[in-house]
Order: C-alpha cells, then sequence, then structure tokens
C-alpha cells in the first residue's frame, strides 16, 4: 500500500516542479488603496501561490495609485491587469478607458461607473478585444453578474428581484423587530453597516443603480440610473411592519426588473413580500437576487453584500477569470432593446387612519373600487375615536392607486395622508 502513495506524492511533487517551472508573473495595477483596495492587495498576496497552481500565473501588484501616492502612467506600464477600486465617475471612466484602449483587461467594483457609462465601457472593451469584469459592483460577492451573463446567457430572463443594498435591509430587519426608523439607522451606524451620511443607500439610489447594471445585462437594453424610478425607506413607519406581519406580510426594499409585453420596467421600492417568497427570509445586511425564467422557474443567489475582504474575494474571483478566458463579460449586445415603462400593476398595502364612524370604510372601498382596486384582505383597528384601515389590494397601476389615495386623503373622515406600498404576490413553495 505504501508504495503507490509514495509514487503519488513524488509525482505530485514533480507536476508542481513542473508546473513551477511554467509559472509566469501577472502584473496587476491597482487603482485605489482604501478599503476593498487594501483588501484586495492582501487576499492576492496570500492566495498568489494557489493561484499561480490553478492558472499557470502568479499575480502580483507591481504597483498602486493612490491620492497621495503613484501615478496612472506607472500603474499602466507596470500592468496586463488594471483593478480600478477609487469609485466614482471622474477620473476611474478616463482611467479605466485608457487602460482598456492601451489593451488592458480592467476589473472594477464601480457601480456609478457601469451604470453611467456601461454603453461606452461595454464598446471599448469589445473594440480592444480586453476583459471588462465587475463582478463585485452588484451583491458584493454573491456571484449574480457570472449568472447572468454566462450561466443563464442562453435563456429569456423574465424578472429580476433583489435585495442589493445591505444597509437598508439592515434597518428594515430591526424595524420588523419593534426599533423605529430611527433607532435602527442609529443601530446600523453603530454596527458598520451604515454610512456616517447615509443617503445614497436608505433613498433608493444606490440599489437603483445597481438594479440597471443588473436590467442592461438580463435584458440587453441600455439602462441608466435616470431610467430606474426609486423610493427609499425613510418615510416607512414601524407600525405598518408591524400590521403587516399580521397579514403574513414582511417589508424589504426590492429592485425589480421585468419583461412586461415588449417593454422594460426597472424600479426600486419598499415592498411587502409573503413568506414563501426566498427573498423573505434574507435578514441583516445580507444581499440576495432572484432570477425568473420560464426554463429555470427561479433561482436565488445570496451572501454578503460589502465589506472589503467579501468584496475583495469577488474581484480577486474576476482576476482568476481573466487569466483563464483572458475575455469577460465584454460587449453587451443591444439587438433588440425593450421600451422602458414607466408605470407597472402590482398589489398595494394601505394603511389609512380614520374617524371611527360609520360609512368610513364604504366610503374608502367605493373610491378603490371607482379607481379599479378591489381589496384582498383587509383589518380595522380602533384607536379610540379613530380607527385604522390596514388593506391589501388585488394588482392595479401605480397612477390608478395614486389618484385613489390622493382621494382618499381628501375625505372629512380620513385622520392622515394614507400610506400605501406596493406588495409581491410570487410565491414559490
Ligand atoms: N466598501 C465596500 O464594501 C464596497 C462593496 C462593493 C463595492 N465597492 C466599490 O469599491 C470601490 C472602492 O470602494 P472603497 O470602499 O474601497 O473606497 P475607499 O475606501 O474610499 O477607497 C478609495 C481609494 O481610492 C483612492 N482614490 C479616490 N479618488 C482618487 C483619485 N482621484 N486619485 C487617486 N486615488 C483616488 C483613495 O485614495 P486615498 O487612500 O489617498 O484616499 C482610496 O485609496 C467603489 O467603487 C465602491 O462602490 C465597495
Amino acid at each position: 500500500m505504501s508504495a503507490p502513495a509514495a509514487s503519488s506524492e513524488r509525482a505530485s511533487e514533480s507536476v508542481q516542479q513542473a508546473g513551477a517551472e511554467h509559472v509566469e508573473p501577472l502584473r496587476v495595477g491597482l487603482l485605489g488603496h482604501g478599503t476593498v483596495g487594501s483588501a484586495f492587495a492582501r487576499l492576492l498576496a496570500e492566495r498568489s501561490e494557489a493561484i499561480a497552481a490553478r492558472t499557470g500565473r502568479r499575480p502580483q501588484v507591481e504597483a498602486i495609485l493612490t491620492r497621495s501616492s503613484g501615478s496612472f502612467e506607472e500603474v499602466l506600464d507596470g500592468s496586463e491587469v488594471v483593478v480600478e477600486l477609487i469609485g466614482g465617475l471622474e477620473p476611474a471612466r478616463t482611467w479605466v478607458l485608457e487602460a482598456m484602449s492601451a489593451g488592458r483587461h480592467v476589473i472594477t467594483a464601480n457601480k456609478q461607473l457601469l451604470c453611467e457609462h456601461g454603453e461606452e465601457l461595454f464598446d471599448v472593451a469589445h473594440s480592444n478585444g480586453v476583459a471588462l469584469r465587475f463582478e463585485a459592483a452588484v451583491a458584493g460577492v454573491v456571484p449574480v453578474i457570472r449568472v447572468l451573463t454566462e450561466s443563464l446567457a442562453s435563456l429569456d430572463v423574465d424578472r429580476i428581484h433583489g435585495i442589493v443594498n445591505g444597509t437598508t435591509n439592515f434597518v428594515l430587519s430591526a424595524m420588523e423587530r419593534g426599533a423605529s426608523y430611527e433607532q435602527a439607522l442609529a443601530e446600523a451606524q453603530a454596527s458598520g453597516f451604515a454610512e456616517a451620511d447615509p443617503s445614497e443607500d436608505v433613498s433608493g439610489r444606490d440599489a437603483a443603480a445597481k438594479m440597471a447594471i443588473l436590467a442592461r445585462l438580463a435584458f440587453r437594453t441600455p439602462v441608466k440610473l435616470a431610467d430606474v424610478p426609486y423610493e427609499g425607506i425613510e418615510r416607512l413607519q414601524s407600525d405598518d411592519l408591524q400590521y403587516a406581519r399580521e397579514l403574513g406580510l414582511g417589508l424589504k426594499l426590492i429592485g425589480t426588473a421585468e419583461r412586461i409585453g415588449d417593454g422594460l420596467s426597472v424600479r426600486v421600492h419598499p415592498a411587502f413580500l409573503y413568506g414563501g417568497h426566498p427573498l423573505a427570509s434574507v435578514t441583516g445586511s445580507f444581499n440576495a437576487v432572484t432570477v425568473e425564467a420560464e426554463a429555470i422557474t427561479e433561482i436565488t443567489l445570496s451572501g454578503p453584500g460589502a465589506g472589503g475582504r467579501a468584496t475583495a474575494s469577488a474581484v480577486l474571483g474576476d482576476l482568476v477569470s481573466v487569466i483563464e478566458s483572458g475575455r469577460g463579460a465584454g460587449r453587451v449586445p443591444a439587438a433588440a432593446p425593450l421600451r422602458l415603462l414607466e408605470d407597472t400593476e402590482s398589489p398595494f398595502y394601505l394603511h389609512v387612519e380614520v374617524a371611527d364612524k360609520r360609512g368610513v370604510l364604504v366610503a374608502v372601498a367605493a373610491i378603490l373600487d371607482r379607481w379599479g382596486a378591489s381589496i384582498k384582505s383587509v383589518l380595522q383597528r380602533g384607536l379610540g375615536d379613530n380607527a385604522r384601515l390596514v388593506m391589501v389590494t388585488h394588482p392595479l397601476s401605480e397612477a390608478r392607486l395614486r389618484a385613489a389615495v390622493e382621494e382618499i386623503g381628501q375625505l372629512e373622515l380620513v385622520r392622515s395622508p394614507p400610506r400605501a406600498i406596493r406588495v409581491i404576490e410570487e410565491e414559490f413553495t
């Protein structure tokens, strides 16, 4: 028994030696050395031997540019692959374009850049025959870009739903446990899950940029941030979450990109989910994306959406992929782009505070009926002289719902502006 083991060890040593002779360095230029950039440099140093054994190329960081050190020319001259981890539009756009025009493969985690200048970047990557990889730009380490551009590339995607912002998911999870919005946000900041200035996250803007990127890839249609209506979580109240729980609903900030006929709707807003939806159980700072297509029904991917080391591992995965294939998510064909839609149908949760008088429910229901909204479920709670009506409608267009809400708000018996939140009805149980 010992002889074969010894000979297999020798064989493996000689394979390693033979491999080592053929290992060539791969020079990586790093733009940015902040949270993700420094974590990437550390992870690369830790993993370079393993990558060399697997690919025959040993990646090493040759040059680093920050605000206070290095130069773009040094990074360009010293690299075959440029990794952009600066963030923002400029100078990132100029440097990424120059690097690709000079024949360098580029890896970036920059959602703003891809969202605003995606077509230009894909075209320049394609015309220079270089890879442009950006797995870390959406949902951190969750490999949704690869799944859309490779695993599911042959399918017609019908719909994507995503929890693509960890800060807001953390805040909503805390509100479901009874915290107010302000308490939940303070807890997120204290735990490092929200920035000192959380406005990009809580307004829904960060999620909208990520959904624009996913929509572009899944539906091969150019979508920019300006095309994505978004609504954040700032005005949500914890009692909405408590009432909704009685109706079997949980609240998330959901990004949606869906094909409707020959149109495409991309949007971000708070939405209630029934317990059977795969995103209903995603709590805390995790991100998750569901992709629906006729052939696959639905798949869900979930994992950490941010953090230096997790994000750096997605960047490093892109680097291995570039080494192995030499190419990446190149130009996304826009041969038959879909028409972008502004209004879509959905069921709505509606919360109305009214005087506790006879006929008020009938008056509210009559307005909803006039605007084409029928009621699926309703809760009524007494509050002294007032009462609270909480209901879920059957699907109707947002424009009709808003018109009905405005009219209900003008009823003499209504005590405060009604609140409306979308409901996602699908369940995959
Ligand atoms: N942090 C996360 O968890 C996360 C998750 C997913 C994606 N991302 C994306 O990853 C990218 C990097 O994020 P980060 O959190 O690592 O940012 P960060 O901590 O602010 O680091 C940015 C780095 O870029 C450098 N830099 C910025 N502007 C520059 C300029 N004009 N010239 C030269 N260097 C410049 C900074 O230099 P100094 O060191 O001199 O300031 C710093 O080293 C962004 O696109 C972000 O959206 C981040």
